[in-house]
Formats: C-alpha cells, sequence, structure tokens
C-alpha cells in the first residue's frame, strides 16, 4: 500500500527520464529550471546531477501568526470539529501543499504536458462536460443578448483588458473600436474551449512560467480549488459574464479556458491589484479576445443598479480573510489589525453578493466563493441575502460537483449546526444517503493531508425567471 504519510516522510526526488521527453519538453525543463519556484528544483541532465532528479528541496516552516491562529483555533474547532485538527496541520506546513497547473488553452502546450504527465501529474477534470460546451456561437447567442453585449461594451465606465493605448504594453494592441472587433472576429477559429488543470497527489510544486516577450504564457499555477467555482457557474458559449472582483484574474483566465462567452468584465476597484489583473489577461489571452475580454474599475456594490439584469452569469469571487495567506500575517499587531477588520466583511460579502444578483438577469446565475472556513463570510451571508432577495434560489451543488470530485477534494456539507461529516471518496452520485434533499446554501473544501486544496466555498444562486 502506498501511504502519503511515508511519501511525506521519506521521499524527496522524482527521476526523469531525459531521453523520453521531447525536444520540447527538455527545452521547457532547461527554461523551467531557470526560473524554478520556491520549493522545487530542477537539474537538468548532464549539469547538476547525472540523473536528471526534480528534487523537492523542502522550505523552513515559517511560524504562524499566533493571535490569527489562536482566533481561527478557537472559531474552526467549533465550526468543523476534528475536520479542522487535520485541516490547521496541512495549512501550518506550506511542504505538503499541492499546486495545480491549468493550461492555456490558446497556446501550444504539447511539451508541457509531456513534462506534466512524466512527473507524475495527470488531469483531474472530465473533459465531457466542457467539450459539450462547444457550439456556433453565433446560433447560441439571442440577438438581444448579442446586442446587449455590443451597447455595454460602448458604455463609458468600461475600458477593454488592454490598459489605454497610450499606456498598452503590448506592441500588437490595436485602437479599433471594440463594437467593430466583435462585429468581425472569426470567432470559431478560437480553439475549443477546454479547462485543463494538472495535479500531483503530492506536493511537488511546478516551476512559474517566466516572461516569454511576444508569446502567451502556457500555464497558470492555482489551488485547484479555485476552479470550482468556475465549473459551478457553467459558463457557455456566447453568454454575458461578469466576475465581479476579479483580480488577479485567475478565475477569469479559468473562464476563457472554460468557454467562449460574448463579453467577459473582469471588474476590479483595487489599482494595482488592476494592473496586475490586466497583467495576467495579456499574458493569457490572444489579441483577438481583447474585446471580448475587458477591464472595468467599479465598486462592485454598484454594479447591481448600474447594469441591473444585464448578465447570463456573475461570479462573485469576494474579498475575505483569506485563512491561507492571513495564518502567515507578518508581524502580530497587524494580525490583530485584519482580525477586527474581519467583523466587517460579511457586512460587504453580502453587499456584493445583493449587487451580483441585481445585475444578473431573471434566470440567470450567480455563483459566491471565498477562499476562508469562517462561516460568518460563507453560510451566514448566503442566508442573509437569501432572506431579503426573495427572487433568490440556492442550487445544491453536492451532486453536481462535491460527489463527483470527492476523489480530489475533501468537501464538507458542514453547516453550523448541521454536523460536520466530510464526504467519503467511496460515496457515488447514486448513494441516497448523501443527496437526501438537506438545505445545503453552498460546499467547502477542506485542506486535509493528501488533498491539501482549499479553503474553497461556493454557492450557486439562480434568480428566478
Ligand atoms: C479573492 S480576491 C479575487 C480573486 C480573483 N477572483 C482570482 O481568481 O484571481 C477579491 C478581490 O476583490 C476586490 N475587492 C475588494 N473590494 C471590492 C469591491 N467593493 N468591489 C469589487 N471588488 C472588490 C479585492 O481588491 C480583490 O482583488
Amino acid at each position: 500500500m502506498f501511504s502519503v504519510q511515508r511519501f511525506y516522510r521519506d521521499r524527496r526526488t522524482i527521476s526523469l527520464k531525459p531521453e523520453k521527453l521531447t525536444p520540447t519538453a527538455s527545452w521547457l525543463l532547461r527554461s523551467c529550471y531557470c526560473h524554478s519556484g520556491r520549493d522545487v528544483v530542477l537539474q537538468p541532465g548532464g549539469q547538476k546531477t547525472p540523473n536528471n532528479q526534480v528534487t523537492k528541496r523542502h522550505k523552513k516552516v515559517r511560524p504562524p501568526c499566533q493571535p490569527v491562529l489562536d482566533h481561527f483555533d478557537q472559531q474552526y474547532s467549533q465550526e468543523l470539529g476534528d475536520l479542522w485538527t487535520s485541516a490547521r496541520s496541512v495549512l501550518l506546513d506550506s511542504n505538503t501543499w499541492q499546486y495545480g497547473v491549468m493550461l492555456n488553452r490558446f497556446t501550444a502546450v504539447t511539451g508541457v504536458t509531456q513534462l506534466l504527465q512524466s512527473q507524475g501529474f495527470s488531469r483531474f477534470l472530465p473533459q465531457k462536460d466542457v467539450s459539450q460546451l462547444l457550439c456556433d456561437v453565433r446560433s447560441s447567442v439571442s440577438s438581444s443578448t448579442y446586442q446587449a453585449a455590443k451597447d455595454y461594451l460602448s458604455s463609458p465606465h468600461c475600458n477593454s483588458k488592454c490598459p489605454p493605448v497610450d499606456s498598452c504594453p503590448q506592441p500588437g494592441c490595436t485602437t479599433r473600436s471594440p463594437i467593430q472587433e466583435l462585429d468581425s472576429e472569426p470567432l470559431l477559429t478560437l480553439p475549443r474551449p477546454k479547462l485543463q488543470c494538472y495535479i500531483h497527489p503530492y506536493p511537488v510544486r511546478f516551476p512559474s512560467q517566466a516572461h516569454r516577450p511576444g508569446q502567451l504564457k502556457q500555464y497558470y499555477l492555482l489551488n485547484a480549488a479555485s476552479l470550482l467555482p468556475v465549473l459551478a457557474l457553467q459558463v457557455r458559449d456566447g453568454e454575458k459574464v461578469l466576475d465581479l472582483c476579479s483580480a488577479p484574474g485567475g478565475k477569469a483566465l479559468a473562464i476563457m479556458q472554460y468557454a467562449t462567452p460574448a463579453l467577459l468584465c473582469c471588474n476590479e476597484p483595487d489599482p494595482h491589484r488592476r494592473d496586475w489583473l490586466a497583467k495576467t489577461l495579456e499574458s493569457f489571452l490572444p489579441h483577438s479576445l481583447n474585446s471580448r475580454v475587458i477591464v472595468s474599475s467599479q465598486d462592485g456594490r454598484c454594479f447591481g443598479i448600474s447594469e441591473a439584469m444585464t448578465y447570463d452569469k456573475v461570479l462573485v469571487d469576494a474579498p475575505c480573510s483569506n485563512d491561507r495567506s492571513w495564518l502567515y500575517t507578518s508581524n502580530s499587531q497587524q494580525g490583530e489589525q485584519r482580525l477586527k477588520e474581519r467583523a466587517k466583511l460579511p457586512v460587504l460579502q453580502a453587499q456584493l453578493l445583493r449587487s451580483a444578483l441585481s445585475a444578473v438577469r431573471p434566470g440567470g446565475v450567480v455563483v459566491y466563493s471565498t477562499c476562508t472556513l469562517s462561516s460568518s463570510e460563507n453560510y451566514a451571508v448566503v442566508e442573509t441575502v437569501l432572506n431579503d432577495f426573495p427572487e433568490a434560489e440556492p442550487e445544491d451543488l453536492w451532486e453536481e460537483i462535491a460527489i463527483p470530485l470527492s476523489k480530489y477534494f475533501t468537501f464538507s456539507p458542514a453547516h453550523p449546526g448541521h454536523g460536520q461529516t466530510p464526504l467519503k471518496p467511496s460515496l457515488q452520485p447514486q448513494d441516497s444517503s448523501v443527496s437526501s434533499n438537506h438545505h445545503r446554501p453552498g460546499i467547502l473544501v477542506v485542506p486535509q493531508p493528501g488533498k491539501t486544496w482549499g479553503p474553497m466555498f461556493l454557492s450557486r444562486i439562480r434568480r428566478r425567471k
């Protein structure tokens, strides 16, 4: 029997056989070596080690911020029970963290794919859901939606994904009007929508890719649980989509891998984070999408009024107390300050969710997500908004997402007061004991040893017609 714990303890090295790599993969290996991530060192053949080893070098474990840890211990042991004990051990040992590699469909990735597979990475998303989405966009977009998208593009508060022309860092960034481009773009020449993410069963980190002048990046590193809100959103080709809290842009990129919307509006009010978002989009998306993927700078709370009933889908990946990073707040004072501000977050989150529900068309869908375990920022926010938004109807993601993906993630249906039983991987969709119709306003991914993804909460809400 293979034990994950034993792997962590004993095994630090993965051997690569260079003769099995294509020239592209070997090139990539060398290029990765030059830009290795913090905790992986790639040592290509004949240079440093004779055996071509990808070595996992253990980082020094950083001490957590004590006030934040104490606060989490108190809150999460109550909310999650025993699940918190194991989640805590994962969050406190960054050497066990896994990383996902999302491929970019807009550039050639064969070499990367081969390299990933040779290192023991495998794809975790079923392709059938995504391939079903491929259709003739012009026939799937209603003329009113298409017209609405065009109208939106000409509205004054939206910028193209390229910053204004005078500050545009890409030489090929055009000054064509977005509407002209939307009309003339040969959409069906875009590669087939395909959200591909590779994960490794062990904490092997694939190095981040350096900037490649004139070329798009081939992959984006992320916590694989970040893809779940995008899967839940079920964007169809030709839809109008709003990513209300968008920077640094990981989920926006995932949406563009998953489908080809008529419009993806990426909103981010913070100027520095918006720059980061624009850079991410520029590094991964071709210029031909400039008119479809736009960056907006509003306070997300305004969309419900300024863009009422406009979008087919809205993602609210809300500002939250990011448990992973807050645990490593650099000093106690800052940690205490964050904890004070934490109490204000649910009010902002509920305002953003209400705004999203107003911005979505009747029959459209909003996904609310956070990367915290805190029930007051998760279930409580959703329930508060459901109480005062009668057209909003929560949808059950348990059978659609939690059960099929339970091999990879640990989901908790835990709802304060409803017990804390994580989903067992052996449970299949037909198991009626799991699918009993409990009121589940969302699902929570809890990091666990060997499945260190999360925290990630997601809830899908449909606006009634
Ligand atoms: C969790 S992050 C989003 C991560 C992003 N969706 C991704 O996948 O890369 C939340 C973002 O919300 C932004 N934010 C904060 N207040 C906001 C507001 N009032 N309206 C919209 N966005 C806001 C933050 O600046 C931050 O960039």
